[in-house]
């Protein structure tokens, strides 16, 4: 894409959190911008940029994604799921009940990665879980009670699927 045609306005429609917004924005938006300044959704929020911190996590058809490295034209035609289409899951409230959190400003990221691998793996190993937690940074909190958030997510998990078998 040359400078001229990422400077051209184009209308996109967006599938976030199972609703539909259209909106005039320029090719060389990222997503995150589009997220936070044309549709109002703050959750996702900026840090490093660059795609180290995964404060601006978000999930696109159940992956993981760093919405400040996507175009937010390279998400037409996914689902995405925002912290904001998180309100009153289980994830959310674990992090709330193991105080997972101190300034809060990584929370919603992590609380994306979290689900994002829950929702690829409903048993995921210790090791798996570490290696899914280090796509994102905490600059205040130990990791610890991030970690007991999502085994406790899982144990819930497994005691549904137990009670389903
Ligand atoms: S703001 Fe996207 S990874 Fe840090
Ligand atoms: S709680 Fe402050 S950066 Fe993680």
């Amino acid at each position: 894409m040359n400078s001229h045609s990422a400077d051209r306005k184009i209308t996109i429609q967006l599938e976030i959190n199972k609703e539909r917004y259209e909106r005039d924005i320029l090719a060389s938006d990222i997503l995150l911008d589009v997220l936070r300044d044309k549709i109002g959704l703050t959750g996702a929020k900026p840090g490093c940029l660059n795609g180290d911190c995964g404060a601006c996590t978000v999930i696109m058809n159940k992956q993981p994604m760093k919405s400040c490295l996507m175009l937010a034209i390279e998400a037409i035609d996914s689902e995405i799921l925002t912290i904001e289409g998180l309100k009153n899951t289980p994830i959310q409230r674990a992090f709330v009940e193991h105080f997972a959190f101190q300034c809060g400003y990584c929370t919603s990221g992590f609380i994306m990665i979290c689900q994002a691998l829950l929702l690829n793996d409903r048993n995921p190993s210790p090791e798996k879980i570490e290696t899914w937690l280090s796509s994102n940074i905490c600059r205040c909190t130990g990791y610890k009670e991030i970690e007991k958030a999502i085994y406790s997510v899982i144990e819930l998990l497994n005691i549904k699927n137990q009670t389903n078998q």
